[in-house]
């Protein structure tokens, strides 16, 4: 058994213990970080093209090379990675279609994001999809989007709505938690580029699930799903498209876990999904519209 089984079945019995952190040195988290680097590439060194064999292999006896104009053959070319979503059911089409997510090139050749995948989840079946930025420490640790202290706020918003996690579809615009140099809990939002290479899947779980009604979470999910940019403030309060989906923009959820973030912002937050629940032609209570006012 080598050190590294040795520690991975030390930390899965403290997991089951019920531990979810470990304290660690600074050399520990050095030597750790040394051996996820070697594993990773490992696992992700892309195949080199072959080099050409050095001019003196060949024996000395053979005749001279003849001078040729023919164009060496070049390496095949990998063809451009393409999703094919396979199935019958929605529940199909959306297993066929994270299975692709694991196993996307483009993703997988970047090393700014983590190797664990974090789809999805919900009803296919839904009419509301919530879609976040990334999946964070505890999402990559429970391979679940929002689950997490910004998906415990996410839960208590739907609940106040209503629904919950089962009722409706909630996704990421990037299915990988972003790395960032010794990383322990820390999180970081994606980058466009990282966006851009998960984009395709959302767009394809929006075919898919075909909701009546999105909300994209946040400025980062929002400049992903919609090509906006500024501030949230900005693009609430308004209905956009995605592919002819109504789709309401609002605060992200950790935003209001901020400190300083008080009933105002709770209030324009759940205005907007006060605007959500019209479209979706929720019945809304007396007691559920005066939710975050100001007492009079
Ligand atoms: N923040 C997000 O945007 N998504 C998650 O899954 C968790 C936190």
């Amino acid at each position: 058994m080598q050190a590294v089984d040795v520690l991975i079945d030390y930390l899965k019995a403290e997991e089951a213990r019920g531990k979810s952190h470990i304290l660690l040195d600074d050399e520990s988290r050095e030597q750790l970080r040394e051996l996820y680097i070697k594993a990773r590439d490992t696992v992700r060194a892309p195949a080199k093209p072959k080099a050409a064999p050095p001019a003196t292999s060949k024996p000395a006896s053979e005749p001279a090379p003849q001078i040729s104009t023919a164009v060496p053959a070049s390496e095949p070319e990998t063809p451009p990675a393409r999703i094919v979503v396979e199935g019958e059911s929605r529940e199909e089409r959306l297993a066929s279609l994270r299975q692709q997510a694991e196993n996307w090139a483009p993703a997988r050749a970047m090393d700014s994001l983590r190797d664990t995948m974090v789809f999805a989840i919900g009803n296919p079946e839904a009419r509301l999809m919530l879609v976040g930025e990334a999946p964070g420490y505890e999402e990559e640790r429970r391979q679940e989007p929002f689950v997490g202290p910004a998906g415990r706020k996410l839960d208590d918003i739907l609940k106040a709505m209503g629904l919950s996690r089962e009722t409706v579809y909630i996704s990421n615009i990037v299915k990988f938690r972003p790395a960032t140099p010794r990383q322990t809990t820390n999180n970081r939002k994606p980058t466009p580029e990282e966006m851009a290479v998960c984009l395709p899947f959302v767009m394809k779980e929006i075919e898919i699930v075909k909701p009546d009604c999105i909300i994209a979470l946040g400025g980062t999910a929002a400049e992903g799903l919609l090509k906006l940019s500024g501030s949230v403030t900005s693009m609430r309060e308004k209905w956009h498209a995605i592919d002819g989906i109504p789709t309401r923009v609002s605060y992200h959820p950790s935003y209001l876990l901020q400190s300083g973030s008080g009933n105002e912002v709770k209030r324009k937050l759940w205005e907007d999904m006060l605007a959500v629940m019209e479209k979706l032609g929720m019945a809304i209570s007396e007691k559920q519209r005066s939710f975050f006012l100001p007492k009079s």
